[in-house]
């Protein structure tokens, strides 16, 4: 697919199909985050891969899905993730990586989406509960979590039509994303001319 398709095609997924992802895919979008810019190129961004059911479970207990439509995105059993990417910062090397985290996780939607996987950024999730079932030391913050499977469900972007931002389902269960109008953020050379 070619890049501004993918990019523009890419939505949060919430409904997975149960088959499982091959480990190297996964390894393949840790190193699509590896290459993401970093400010001054200080890397303190480690990633734990999360592909066993156990695991997955217990990471799925800290995770709070899709607020605007609650509960109806809150994955059922026979819509989980399959796997989950977890980014870490390691505070000794740079106390805050947010905006790197944000780059490089940013390249693992993408790189996924590129191979098909559905994803979802969650950022609503129990640091703390988080850091006890990875067993992360101290020194390293929990950025992000990224929920991985092949999509059961295809969300679609639209303008929006006001303000209102708030993504929703339709009559048929289809999640809705409005995205602000080109012509609301784009000024070319001042704002307000
Ligand atoms: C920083 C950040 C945190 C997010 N946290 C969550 C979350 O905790 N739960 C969730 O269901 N979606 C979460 N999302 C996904 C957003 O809801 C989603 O990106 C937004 O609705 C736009 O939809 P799109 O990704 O399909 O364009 C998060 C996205 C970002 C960028």
């Amino acid at each position: 697919m070619d890049i501004i398709n993918l990019i523009k095609t890419r939505r949060s997924v919430r409904r997975f199909s149960q088959e499982r992802l091959d480990r190297n895919l996964l390894v393949e979008f840790v190193e699509a985050a590896r290459c993401a810019p970093a400010g001054a190129n200080i890397q303190s961004l480690e990633y734990v891969i999360v592909d066993e059911s156990k695991v997955c479970a217990e990471l799925f207990e800290t995770l709070a899905w899709a607020g605007h439509v609650k509960p109806q995105r809150n994955p059922s059993p026979l819509h989980r993730p399959v796997a989950y990417i977890v980014v870490l910062a390691d505070t000794a090397i740079k106390d805050n990586a947010v905006v790197d985290a944000s780059a490089a996780i940013e390249n693992i939607l993408l790189a996924a989406w590129g191979k098909g996987i559905g994803s979802c950024w969650l950022g609503a999730i129990d640091r703390k509960k988080i850091s006890q079932i990875l067993n992360a030391g101290e020194k390293y913050k929990i950025d992000s979590v990224v929920a991985l499977g092949k999509p059961a469900e295809i969300p679609v972007m639209e303008d929006a039509a006001g303000a209102d931002t708030k993504y929703y389902l339709d009559a048929n269960d289809r999640l809705h994303v409005p995205k602000r109008p080109l012509q609301k953020i784009l000024h070319f050379n001042k704002l307000g001319g």
